[in-house]
């Protein structure tokens, strides 16, 4: 049975009576700001968020959801139909209406009120909220033996309601794993595998089959608003650890979704912004980390995005998502759109969007014309279920397993080790850090008492409970100084207090943080005096909907003041100043570096920040972090600056069913020069370059050896032996960047080409790593040739510890030119 919004708030109603006038007053505020978002064309899935806070669950637990589908499931009534499960699919298809068919490649829908006709659910019988919070379902067919499967968000951790009216007592908790940048700047794979484990944990114990993540587009400036849930300015990086995620959350035998399938790297507009980009950026920077992802992960699902390529809505394009993604990278699985995207459910079906999510009645009627008038062969549709059958065979759901318990204890403490190892010490004068336990410490920033443990919107988890930086240095012994606490304590919960709570789409959406506390003359002056040390932190929030102003980038004007009288202070009082940087995308730090003795970006670490933070800063871990995005002294640095974030077309208002936006553009005419790429090309200044990242000890590399493979040209064996010189443990991250020769293609000065990293090395000990490298490794993508070209010629290999910090070179020699067929 549909479980209509509108029926279970009844049924709420009838059981709380005396819940029943806030209930209403507040439900008509969420509906109105829900209709104003969606009048605006400034949804649309924040109306997932809006259900989730609203609805109460149709089913039971999740043990109860799970074990509700049987295998194969013979359902009442359907005894001579065939059985998903024990026929062939083609039966199983064959024996389906067409309007089956029809709501089978779509999902079952938002059931909120406010939404306007054109996005409302698909009609028909399925509920929709198995696994409250959740993002969509697809459509049960019980006579098929066909149930619905459940996906939910996101990048960092599950994101589903954390609470259920039907469940008073009961929480619905996830573990906040450090954001995907956080991950990503850890450069190790095998770690973040493990992240993806715990993730996929807690994916598989409350019922979801799918698990929307992880999301991989290129950061091509600090400013992308969804930056934090993306990994990389670079796709090898990006590619390889969104590999290991999906690797890790599928071992649990839930699914992933590699999200946003392409192109999708600001906000601005995006459900209209046309991406116009070349065919070789396209191929070297903004497909590569998916092309990875899909052949070292193997994900269950795809994602398209919201935005155009050239004029082609992702999801209405063929030849990403049939040519590119299933003939050339020989991806088997199922593709769904993002929530509303695209324009022609048609076109998107016929492209090879197998699951229209979240699903319209719209789209529904659509298809249904289309099949009458013979626009849409109905073996397109069949193909597409074919997709969606084999992606739902595979589902704990259809499989019928019992759910673990949900392991929240587990999860912290897989989120603690990851944040310690993804933050970067940016810079350490005179080895301030670490700081001797048991020091009194004056915490300086709102953000020290209140720390974000990630962005807004769909990346972000509903948590427990986040640890402050202030908790997490008082639990590891050392002491805040009280009075300055105190103050900060009582600002914030005042400030707080006048905020209207962030319910319905609201908890959504990007949030204004609160100013930072102008403190009283003397104060800080005294609070330093009484401490060892101070810690200053800035934060930054960000999220869906909107990329972040040119303002956020730099230091606010209060905190600046802040900055400089801390900074004098602890001058004064010759007292060590670290600033903690608390973003998830880079801020401006080259004008007050200085000012500070230490720096570390923690990013946005998840529930454990405080105790994270504290590992670090007290020596328990050694930091290992390298920056997987350039700090720019300025975003404007880079090229990619000069089209952001793109321009309106006149006349061009977005056409139904968003109407609204308007249609805009936005030019890549930086080409492959992203990030590092161009800035060492230009031999520009950065205040802290791509790959950067000290560490409380120093590590000599050796000499890098570089041996052709016998018997397999244009492969080769590179080594690299690295040994800790310091006084401490500790790992080191080795990045090895080509320099291709001058002559073919116009190539930037440096790519990263292979990273690995150290086991924690004791001091003295020496770890060789190995790399293997391959012609795709010196290629570059010849549009001319629609093929990978490797240039003949000599290239340079060089290893370092940061883009700009190359220790060792080797030579390469390529005899003549080859050419990669695409597949
Ligand atoms: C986001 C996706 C997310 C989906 C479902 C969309 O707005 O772009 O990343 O998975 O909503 O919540």
């Amino acid at each position: 049975m549909r479980a209509s919004l509108a029926h279970m708030k009844t049924r709420f109603l009838r059981r709380q009576p005396f819940r029943r006038q806030a209930f209403r007053q507040q439900a008509f505020r969420r509906q109105l700001l829900a209709c104003r978002m969606l009048l605006s064309g400034a949804v649309v899935s924040g109306a997932v968020a809006f259900v989730a806070a609203c609805s109460t669950p149709a089913a039971g637990t999740p043990a109860a959801t799970a074990s509700s589908s049987s295998k194969g499931g013979e359902l009442a009534g359907a005894a001579s139909a065939p059985q998903f499960g024990k026929s062939p699919i083609k039966d199983v298809i064959a024996a389906m209406t067409r309007d089956e068919k029809v709501r089978l490649v779509m999902g079952t829908g938002l059931d909120a009120p406010g939404l306007r006709p054109e996005i409302a659910a698909p009609a028909g019988p399925h509920s929709h909220s198995r696994v409250p919070g959740s993002a969509g379902e697809t459509l049960a067919i019980p006579r098929l033996g066909i149930p619905a499967i459940v996906l939910a968000d996101g990048p960092a951790g599950l994101r589903i309601q954390p609470k259920r009216e039907d469940s008073p007592d009961a929480t619905f908790y996830c573990t906040a794993f450090p954001v995907a940048t956080a991950l990503a700047a850890s450069w190790d794979p095998s770690l973040v595998e493990q992240v993806g484990k715990a993730m996929g944990a807690e994916v598989r114990a409350y019922g979801v089959d799918v698990l929307l993540a992880p999301a991989l587009n290129i950061q091509r400036l600090p400013l992308g608003g969804r930056n934090f849930e993306y990994f990389s300015e670079d796709p090898l990086l990006s590619g390889r650890i969104a590999a290991a995620v999906v690797r890790g959350v599928q071992a649990n035998g839930v699914g992933t979704s590699v999200k946003h399938f392409a192109a999708n790297n600001e906000e601005w507009n995006r459900r209209v912004l046309d991406v116009r980009v070349d065919e070789r950026a396209l191929r070297e920077i903004y497909l590569r980390g998916f092309e990875i992802a899909v052949q070292e992960g193997q994900p269950w699902t795809v994602m398209s995005s919201y935005n155009q390529i050239n004029g082609t809505y992702t999801s209405e394009d063929p030849r990403l998502l049939t040519s590119i993604l299933r003939s050339e990278w020989h991806f088997g699985g199922l593709v769904m759109s993002d929530w509303f995207a695209g324009r022609d459910p048609v076109a998107q079906v016929s492209a090879g969007n197998d699951l229209l999510m979240p699903g319209t009645e719209r789209q529904r009627q659509a298809l249904l014309a289309a099949l009458e008038q013979g626009r849409l062969e109905e073996s397109v549709l069949d193909r597409s279920i074919a997709n969606l059958l084999e992606l739902i065979a595979k589902t704990p759901t259809f499989r019928g397993e019992p759910a673990p318990a949900v392991d929240l204890k587990a999860g912290a403490a897989v989120a603690r080790a990851a944040a310690g190892q993804g933050m970067v010490l940016l810079k350490n004068d005179r080895a301030r850090l670490p700081l001797a336990k048991g020091l009194r410490l004056a915490l300086f920033g709102n953000g020290s008492y209140e720390v974000l443990s990630s962005g807004t919107g769909s990346g972000d988890v509903n948590e427990a409970y986040t640890v402050s930086t202030a908790e997490g240095l008082a639990a590891a012994g050392f002491a805040p100084t009280a009075s300055l606490s105190e103050h900060y304590r009582a600002y914030l919960a005042s400030e707080n207090a006048k905020r209207p709570p962030r319910v319905g789409i609201e908890a959504f959406l990007p949030i204004q943080l609160v100013s930072e506390l102008a403190l009283e003359a003397g104060l800080v002056e005294r609070s330093v005096r009484e401490a060892d040390a101070a810690v200053l932190t800035v934060r930054r929030s960000s999220g869906e909907f909107s990329d972040r102003p040119a303002d956020d980038f730099y230091l606010s004007v209060p905190e600046q003041a802040l900055l400089r009288r801390v900074s004098n202070a602890a001058r004064a009082a010759g007292k060590p100043l670290i600033a903690i940087l608390n973003v998830g995308s880079p801020i401006e730090t080259a004008s007050w570096r200085d000012q500070v003795d230490a720096m570390l970006v923690a990013w946005q670490p998840g529930q454990e920040a405080g105790h994270a933070i504290a590992d670090v800063l007290d020596g328990a871990v050694t930091p290992s972090g390298k920056l997987s995005m350039t700090f720019p002294r300025d975003w404007k640095d880079l090229p990619a600056a000069r089209g952001f974030p793109g321009k309106v077309l006149e006349p061009g208002v977005d056409p139904p069913p968003f109407g609204g936006a308007k249609a805009a553009e936005v030019d890549y005419a930086d080409g492959i020069q992203v990030g590092y790429r161009a800035l060492a090309t230009s031999k520009a200044a950065v205040a802290f370059p791509f790959g950067h990242g000290l560490s409380y000890t120093t590590f000599r590399y050796g000499a890098l050896s570089v041996a052709s493979q016998p018997g397999a040209p244009a492969h080769w064996n590179v080594t690299i032996a690295v040994t800790n010189t310091g006084k401490v443990p500790g790992a080191e991250v080795v990045q090895l960047y080509v320099s291709a020769p001058k002559g073919g293609l116009s190539k930037p000065a440096l790519e990263l080409r292979r990273f690995g990293k150290t086991r924690r090395l004791a001091p003295g000990e020496a770890e060789t790593l190995a790399f293997e490298l391959g012609p795709r490794e010196l290629a570059s993508f010849d549009p001319a040739a629609s093929a990978w070209l490797v240039d003949p010629g000599t290239y340079t290999l060089r290893a370092g510890a940061s883009s700009a910090d190359l220790r060792q070179t080797a030579a390469l020699q390529v005899a003549q030119a080859l050419n990669l067929p695409l597949r």
